[in-house]
């Protein structure tokens, strides 16, 4: 499945495959905003309908400007084709209703998007599709993760770096089970991106992404995609997409095209300022612990190393005073936004435990690292100085 392409990534985020929808020789393409395609003739439409993946029919079946955005991720995590969606939920959510039947499984560590989590281990529950988790301390441990498996097994899924404690989990340590137990291993790589991680190169079957976040990366849009083979996405579109509907605008298909043009330089900018905050915070005296898999004290640091290019824009920190001391930093900052999502170029920051995990029950939460001081950045491409002052004065007036 893997495509190469000739040139290097920072070249291939700005040209993409170098293929133009429009008639004019814009530079930039058209947005094709439009909900049908008409036909010349009656003969036209039937052979329309009679191979709808050849020519474009409706807009939640195919549209240009859509495909131009899958064609371009696709080329970026070296997949053979993608299909974009109205959220990363939905894409998410896609994936599993396909593989999964009422009585199967699928296996997953418990750090993962809190809103994930929810889909997994509340809503899914209707369907009778039931994950198993693993907890991030295991997560590296192939006897561990294969206990978990059994011939109801469908997948595996994995978020890495994870959401909110940043834990890396091999990649290939994972590809390598789901090939011995032919299942399906599907990784959401929103954190990493394409620039800074290719999980379908380390053996995983499908990418999915939270597109709202790091690929459009001005904070203006919701949007999902899942890259993998043409089989793959052929039965995900034909199974779920099509007819459950959550297919993606045409115009936030344009703005994540825009959007993704700048990924490399974002991607470092994100990287070295959250690098150099991480450094600053763990020095400092009312932080706890920083989570930030480019520090070397982080207990997944070599994974990442080895399957990341950076470490991507998003970090969290652990102050001391649990519940009351984590919402009061959100409360004394002035230049952070307080506002959840991640990969904006504004820093955002929120605290997991009363906002993006919320869901968890407090077992879960402790399992899954998310301790009640937590609180999580996802530093932007700011002067990271102003950042650095701004929490400063917030932390300065936890003991006050
Ligand atoms: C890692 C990750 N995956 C998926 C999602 C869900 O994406 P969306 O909000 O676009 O539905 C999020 C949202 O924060 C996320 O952080």
């Amino acid at each position: 499945m893997i495509k190469k392409n000739k040139y290097n990534i920072e070249t291939q985020i700005v040209h993409g495959n170098l293929s133009h929808t429009s008639a004019c020789n814009d530079l930039v393409d058209p947005i094709h905003m439009t909900s049908t395609f008409s036909f010349k003739n009656s003969k036209e439409g039937e052979e329309a309908f009679s191979d709808i993946g050849k020519s474009y029919v409706y807009t939640r079946i195919s549209n240009p400007t859509t495909k131009q955005l899958n064609s371009k991720i696709a080329l970026l995590e070296e997949g053979d084709t993608a299909v974009s969606t109205a959220s990363g939920m939905s894409a998410i959510a896609s994936i599993i209703m396909t593989f999964a039947n009422p009585g199967d499984n699928f296996v997953t560590c418990n750090s993962v998007y809190g809103g994930t989590f929810a889909l997994f281990n509340n809503n899914l529950k209707k369907f009778k599709i039931i994950p198993r988790f693993i907890s991030p301390q295991n997560a590296g441990l192939p006897e561990k993760i294969e206990k978990l498996i059994n011939n109801n097994t469908k997948l595996l899924f994995l978020e890495t770096p994870s959401n909110p404690t940043l834990d890396a989990i091999d990649i290939k340590v994972w590809a390598k089970i789901a090939k011995k137990h032919k299942i399906l291993l599907v990784v959401d790589n929103t954190f990493a991106t394409p620039y800074l991680q290719k999980p379908l190169t380390l053996g995983a079957d499908v990418v999915v992404h939270s597109a709202t976040k790091y690929l459009c990366g001005h904070g203006d849009i919701i949007a999902g995609v899942i890259v993998s083979s043409k089989k793959i996405i052929d039965k995900i579109n034909t199974e779920y997409l099509i007819h459950f509907g959550p297919c993606i605008s045409p115009f936030n298909s344009w703005l994540i095209l825009r959007g993704i043009k700048t990924l490399a330089l974002r991607m470092e900018k994100h990287s070295d300022n959250a690098l150099k905050i991480a450094l600053w915070l763990s020095k400092h005296k009312d932080v706890k612990k920083v989570y930030y898999p480019g520090l070397k004290t982080h207990p997944s640091y070599e994974i990442a190393k080895k399957q990341m290019k950076k470490y991507s824009g998003v970090l969290s920190f652990e102050v001391y005073g649990g519940m009351d001391a984590g919402k009061k930093v959100l409360d004394n900052i002035k230049l952070c936004v307080l506002a959840v999502s991640l990969g904006d170029c504004e820093t955002l920051i929120q605290h997991p435990p009363s906002m993006t995990h919320s869901s968890y029950l407090k077992e879960d939460r402790v399992s899954a690292g998310i301790s009640d001081g937590l609180v999580r950045l996802s530093v932007g491409i700011e002067n990271p100085d102003d950042i650095i002052d701004d929490l400063k004065e917030a932390l300065s007036l936890l003991n006050s």
